[in-house]
This record gives structure tokens, C-alpha cells and sequence, in this order.
């Protein structure tokens, strides 16, 4: 029984040591300790033998299986911790390697200084209100101070979409002035960025589409002050703090008295050259106080409140801040010229 014991011994420990995978593991562990392993058996005939021999061979087969329980579990252990590595192993990345760059999209020359007024104005307490692009020309025109007849009105001018001409594109922002101010009472500080239309012909500094910034305060007290340093603030923040404005006298229907603002020439500081075409100053934008008949019109009461209005274009301010010469470069939508900024 002892040749049988250590031949058992011998022989398990050699298998549990080649073994490779847990299901063979098991196997053995059925095959010597089941209740129809080697070992069982042999236990199960420790009755047949001499009294005197039964504990030495008790304790014999005892130690034999303590040792294969023990060499199963290290096995366990060791194929468990083996199975991890491996699977470290297979699923470990290489932070090394270099990634693959997506190639995101750019912001639209015209987005970005888009994005950048609205900032301005928002951080001087301006908020941003939205009016149709398609428009009753009462909004565009009458309610503007504009009557029928005038010659702003001209079909020539104008995309109507009616044959009584009622309705429009707008060829202006400023019509949201007057939304804004029949619904909201002042203080009224409000910024209208979006697209209008004109019939004009497609070249360099035309298109039938374009974009307008409208800006409208209205309150007790406002003064052709407010709207200069308003002003000076908008071309400060956008072009530096050495840019020098000109306010110039001008004709809208809707404001008065009006002025167009023009931006001394940042190329020969006023001397004239060919950016501004001997000028010496480039026209940025259009504005006055709201005339009191607007005022009146939507219901706001000019002897109490007065405003200041101005409308920016978007283009011309997207073309000078990135020194793009030719309109036409911002619709295209060539990746190559919009992927530079
Ligand atoms: N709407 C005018 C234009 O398109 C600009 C403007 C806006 C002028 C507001 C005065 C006040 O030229």
C-alpha cells in the first residue's frame, strides 16, 4: 500500500505540475481526491489491512493528499495570475503609438466675428433678438419712416414676394428694431444679428445676400453720447485700442440726426492709399438716434425716452479684420481659403 501511496503521490504531483489549463486541473482533482479517485480507493481498503499498519498508513495517505490539495491550488493560483497576464498582454495599448488626427471643421470667417460683436455687446448688457428674414414691408420700410413712394422702396432694389409689394426680404436689420420695441417696453438694449437681401449684382463687394448687425437702445436720457462711446467700444474691442473713429454726418429715414462711422485706415493712417482708395478712412457702419416719429409709431413715447440705433455690416467687418479682399472668397466655400482661419 505504501508503493501505492507514493506511486499516487508521485504521479499527481507530476501531472498537477505539467498541467496547462483549469478544465485538466479539475480533471486530475476528479481523478486522484473524487469519490472515485486513486486516493479515495485506496482509503476505502485501509479496512483489509493489519491494525498496526492502518494509522502509519492513515496518516500516510493523509499527507499525500494535503500535498496534492496543495499543489492544485498553487496550480490554480499560478494559471489564474497566468490567464490575466495573458489577457493584460493581448489587451494592452501602446500609448506611444501616434493617434490619428480628425480633421475637425473651422469656424466661418463670418462666425467668428459674428460670435465676436455678440460678445462685445453682450458684455456691455445688450441681448440678442431675432427678426424674420421674410418681412412685411411695412416693417421693412413703413414703420421705419420710410412711406410708400420713397425710393428705398424700389422694386429695383428690393426682392418682393408679392405682386402688391407687402412682403419682402428684408434689405435691412433694422425692422427688428421695430418688433423689438412694439413688444418690449425701455430700457430697451438689444443687438439683431442675420441675413438680408438686396438686388445687387455678385462681384467683390456685392451680394444679393449679406449680413447686418442691428443694434437698438432705447431709454430716458440717451444722447448721441451713448452711441459714440458705444461705438468707439465695438471698433476698439474689434481692431485695438489705437483705432481712430470719424463720425460723419449722413440721411437715414429712421434716425435723426444720422452719421455713418467711418474707421481711419489702419494701412496709411489717414493719408490715403489703395486700401481705402486715397480716402484715408474705410465705412464701417450706419447710425443715429431713432427718429421720435418711430419712437411714437411703436408706441414708446419720445418726449420721455430716446434711443440711439446702428446697423453693421457683417462681411465688411469679417473682410477688414482678416484682410480678405474679395466678397465672393466668404460664399465660396473653398476649404482651402476657409481652413486659414
Ligand atoms: N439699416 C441701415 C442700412 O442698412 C443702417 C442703419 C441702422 C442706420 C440703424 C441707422 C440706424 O444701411
Amino acid at each position: 500500500m505504501r508503493a501505492t501511496l507514493e506511486e499516487i503521490r508521485r504521479a499527481s504531483l507530476e501531472a498537477i505540475e505539467s498541467v496547462i489549463d483549469t478544465e485538466a486541473l479539475e480533471a486530475l482533482r476528479v481523478k486522484y481526491l473524487g469519490k472515485k479517485g486513486e486516493l479515495t480507493a485506496v482509503l476505502k481498503s485501509m479496512g483489509g489491512l493489519d491494525p498496526a499498519e492502518r494509522p502509519v498508513m492513515g496518516q500516510l495517505a493523509n499527507e499525500v493528499r494535503a500535498k496534492i490539495e496543495d499543489a492544485i491550488s498553487s496550480k490554480a493560483a499560478d494559471l489564474k495570475r497566468k490567464l490575466m497576464e495573458q489577457k493584460l498582454a493581448l489587451e494592452a495599448v501602446d500609448v506611444t503609438i501616434p493617434g490619428t488626427k480628425d480633421d475637425f471643421g473651422k469656424k466661418h470667417p463670418l462666425t467668428i466675428v459674428w460670435d465676436e460683436a455678440v460678445d462685445i455687446f453682450t458684455g456691455m448688457g445688450f441681448t440678442v433678438a431675432e427678426g424674420p428674414e421674410v418681412e412685411l414691408s411695412e416693417y421693412n420700410f413703413t414703420k421705419l419712416n420710410t412711406p410708400d413712394g420713397h425710393p428705398a422702396r424700389e422694386r429695383s432694389d428690393t426682392f418682393y414676394l408679392t405682386d402688391d409689394d407687402s412682403v419682402c426680404l428684408r434689405t435691412q436689420t433694422s425692422p427688428v428694431q421695430v418688433h423689438v420695441m412694439e413688444t418690449t417696453r425701455p430700457p430697451i438694449r438689444i443687438i439683431s444679428p442675420g441675413g438680408v437681401y438686396r438686388k445687387d449684382e455678385v462681384d467683390a463687394t456685392h451680394s444679393p445676400i449679406f449680413h447686418q448687425m442691428e443694434g437698438l437702445v432705447v431709454d430716458k436720457g440717451i444722447t448721441m453720447g451713448d452711441l459714440k462711446g458705444t461705438l468707439n467700444t465695438l471698433v476698439k474691442r474689434l481692431y485695438g485700442p489705437e483705432a481712430v473713429t470719424r463720425f460723419r454726418p449722413h440721411h437715414f429715414p429712421f434716425t435723426e440726426p444720422s452719421c455713418e462711422v467711418d474707421i481711419q485706415c489702419f494701412e496709411c493712417h489717414g493719408e490715403g492709399c489703395r486700401v481705402c482708395k486715397g480716402e484715408g478712412w474705410i465705412e464701417l457702419l450706419g447710425a443715429g438716434m431713432v427718429h421720435p416719429r418711430v419712437l411714437a409709431g411703436c408706441g414708446i413715447d419720445p418726449d420721455v425716452y430716446s434711443g440711439f440705433a446702428f446697423g453693421v455690416g457683417l462681411e465688411r467687418m469679417a473682410m477688414r479684420r482678416f484682410n480678405i479682399s474679395d466678397l465672393r472668397l466668404l460664399y465660396e466655400n473653398d476649404v482651402r481659403f476657409l481652413g486659414q482661419f
